[in-house]
C-alpha cells in the first residue's frame, strides 16, 4: 500500500465516527408509573446514549396483560411495573428476558429476580400516615392489626384493592401470616369502616385535610403530603422485636422476551441501575434508591433502619391470582 494509500485509509479510519451515520437505538416503553416520576429519568438516559425511547404511560396491570397479548410480536421493549409481583407474574407467562450484568448484580438480591427477569430500581415501603391534629403521638397504633379495633371504626382510608401496592402488600401478609389469617384480617377491617378511595393520592389528600386521621399508603406519599403543607406524620409499623416488620416493595423494569431493541434495553436496565438514575429516582419521589451508597432524599427515614417483613419479591408473582380471588371474597372494593 502506498504512504498516500495508506494516509487515507487512515484518515477515513479516524472520521470514522463522525462522518458515517451512527445508527442511531431505539427504545419502546411500557410503564405502569406516573409520568413525572419516570420521564426525567427517561430523558437522562436519551441524553446520555442517543437512544430515542417511545413511551407508552398506563396502569401496570393493563400493560402486562398487553404485553401478554403482543407475546408473539412484542411491540415493548422494555417493561416498568410499580411493584415487583407484576413483573414476576410476567416472568411466569414466560414473557420476560433475563439479563443480569455486572451493575444489575450490584443490586441486592432481595429487590431483583435470581435469575434477571426483572430488577428492583426503587424501594417503597407501606407505611401508615396521620394527621397530626386530630391524633396524639400517644394514641397512634404501632401494628396495621390494631387497626381492626373499635377505637379506628370508620377513622381509616386506603386505596382500593385493585392497587398493585395494596395486592403485593395483601400476598406479603398471607406469606407471612396465612390465607385463613389474611382473610379474617381484612374482613375485620372491612366491618371497621375502612374507606377505600381511588388511588394513594386520594388517600394522602383526604389524610391532609383531616377527613381521616389515618391512612394506608406507600410511605412517599406521607412526604409528598408533608411537602404540600399538610400536618402530617407517619408510623412504620410492627416493628417490635415479635412484630412481622413492614412491607417492603419494589418498583422495576424488565426486558420482554422476544424485544426488538435488545442491546438498547440492556443500556437501559443496566442505567435504572446505575448512581445517577438511583438518585434521580430518591430525588424525585421520596423512594429507597436499591444500589448500596445512595444516599435517601433528605427527611427520608433509611432501609437500613427499618424491620422488614421475611418477604423476597419474587414470591409474590406467583401468588398474585391466589390474592385476586381473595380480595375478591372479601369484597373490600
Ligand atoms: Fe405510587
Amino acid at each position: 500500500m502506498s504512504l498516500l494509500k495508506r494516509s487515507l485509509v487512515l484518515a477515513v479510519l479516524m472520521l470514522a465516527p463522525t462522518t458515517l451515520a451512527q445508527p442511531s437505538g431505539e427504545l419502546v416503553i411500557y410503564s405502569g408509573r406516573s409520568e413525572p416520576l419516570i420521564v426525567p429519568v427517561i430523558r437522562l438516559f436519551e441524553q446520555q446514549t442517543g437512544i430515542k425511547v417511545t413511551l407508552q404511560s398506563g396502569t401496570a396491570t393493563a400493560l402486562a396483560n398487553l404485553i401478554l397479548q403482543e407475546q408473539p410480536n412484542p411491540r415493548a421493549d422494555v417493561f416498568i411495573a410499580n411493584d415487583a409481583g407484576t413483573l414476576e407474574f410476567l416472568k411466569l407467562k414466560d414473557a420476560l428476558q433475563p439479563y443480569l450484568s455486572e451493575q444489575i448484580r450490584k443490586i441486592p438480591e432481595h429487590f431483583r429476580a435470581r435469575d434477571g427477569s426483572w430488577l428492583g430500581v426503587s424501594g417503597r415501603s407501606r407505611v401508615i400516615m396521620y394527621n397530626t391534629k386530630l391524633l396524639k403521638p400517644e394514641e397512634l397504633p404501632k401494628s396495621v392489626f390494631e387497626l381492626t379495633a373499635p377505637t379506628w371504626k370508620d377513622k381509616i382510608a386506603m386505596a382500593t384493592t385493585r392497587n398493585e401496592s395494596v395486592i403485593a402488600w395483601v400476598t406479603a401478609l398471607r406469606l407471612v401470616k396465612g390465607d385463613e389469617f389474611t382473610k379474617d384480617y381484612l374482613l375485620k377491617l372491612k366491618a371497621n369502616g375502612v374507606v377505600t378511595l381511588n388511588g394513594h393520592t386520594d388517600v394522602r389528600k383526604a389524610v391532609g385535610r383531616g377527613e381521616f386521621p389515618l391512612g394506608l399508603v406507600n410511605h412517599y406519599y406521607y412526604h409528598l403530603e408533608l411537602r404540600d403543607g399538610s400536618p402530617v406524620g407517619v408510623i412504620y409499623p410492627d416493628q417490635g422485636p415479635t412484630d412481622i416488620g413492614v412491607f417492603v416493595n419494589a418498583a422495576g423494569a424488565a426486558i420482554v422476551k422476544n424485544a426488538k431493541h435488545l442491546r438498547e434495553a440492556q443500556r437501559f436496565l443496566d442505567f435504572l441501575a446505575s448512581p445517577e438514575a438511583q438518585k434521580l429516582f430518591a430525588e424525585l419521589n421520596f423512594e429507597y434508591p436499591l444500589l448500596p451508597g445512595v444516599p435517601v432524599a433528605p427527611g427520608v427515614r433509611p432501609l437500613e433502619t427499618l424491620k422488614l417483613m421475611p418477604v423476597r419479591l419474587d414470591e409474590l408473582g406467583k401468588e398474585l391470582e391466589k390474592t385476586l380471588k381473595l380480595l375478591d371474597e372479601v369484597g373490600l372494593g
